[in-house]
């Protein structure tokens, strides 16, 4: 279920070297000076948080992440601010003592990939439907009521192939399956791979989605901003 622990150490060069922006990212997280607390399922090597905790001093941050390798590598980035606190966790368990004003996952737990005019549909990297709804369950009773859920929003995954800013060979190989698809990811240095990880996804469409986030007093709530990097919903009070 969503283990990155072959990709851990390769992943921060590999994500800066054009995969993400991050600093995009923070920038349409939007926050109101209302925010007390935030929350980011899915936060592995910390770089969403790192950005964050530099421009919100006074906001309290909390990162949860399911893989010990990726979640090492956040605490060492983030071990100088004082307002973020990080935990290793599965969002089916989760367990933390307080409730959130913002909860948002960048391709994290879940995200959205919008392909051209079409509907978007959600990517689940927990691959179990019942998993999936108990994750979503707990992660509602981590949000405050009116508190606000952003979900990243993807394009349409593809196979392809690119140098990195290191000059090694980042590949990814996508193949569908019954209940989504599974993603390849590769990391090769000249003849040799040093990394090969695997990850299975499930997939819901727009439909099904907003019904699981509804079942949980999720409403969503759309907006017309060009290029968002979001899909924002809202807690029923
Ligand atoms: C593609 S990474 C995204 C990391 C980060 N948000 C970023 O933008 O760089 C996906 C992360 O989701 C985490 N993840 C997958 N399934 C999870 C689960 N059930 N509970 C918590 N974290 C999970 C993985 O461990 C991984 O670190």
């Amino acid at each position: 279920m969503g283990d990155y622990s072959n990709m851990a150490s390769y992943y921060d060069v590999i994500m800066t070297s054009g995969y993400y922006d991050y600093a995009k990212i923070v920038d349409n997280l939007v926050l109101q000076d209302s925010v007390e607390k935030v929350l980011e399922i899915g936060c592995g090597t910390g770089l969403i948080l790192e950005e964050l905790a530099r421009r919100k001093s006074s906001v309290q941050i909390s990162g949860i992440d399911l893989t010990e390798p990726m979640l090492a590598i956040a605490k060492e980035r983030l071990k100088s601010f004082k307002n973020v606190a990080l935990s290793q966790q599965n969002v089916c368990h989760l367990s933390l003592p307080s409730a959130h004003d913002l909860a948002f996952s960048y391709g994290g737990v879940w995200y959205f990939v919008i392909d051209g005019d079409k509907e978007p549909f959600l990517v689940s990297h927990i691959p179990d439907h019942g998993a999936n709804l108990q994750g979503i369950k707990k992660m509602a009773q981590h949000i405050a009521p009116h508190g606000t859920l952003l979900l990243g929003i993807q394009g349409p995954h593809h196979n392809y192939e690119t140098v990195i800013s290191n000059g090694m060979k980042y590949s990814q190989k996508i193949d569908p399956t019954d209940i989504g698809f599974t993603k390849h990811y590769y990391l090769s240095d000249g003849a040799q791979t040093l990394m090969a990880q695997t990850v299975k996804y499930r997939t819901y469409n727009f439909e099904e989605a907003k019904n699981m986030l509804s079942a949980h007093g999720f409403a969503y709530i759309p907006e017309s901003r060009d290029n968002k990097l979001f899909l924002r919903f809202s807690r029923a009070p």
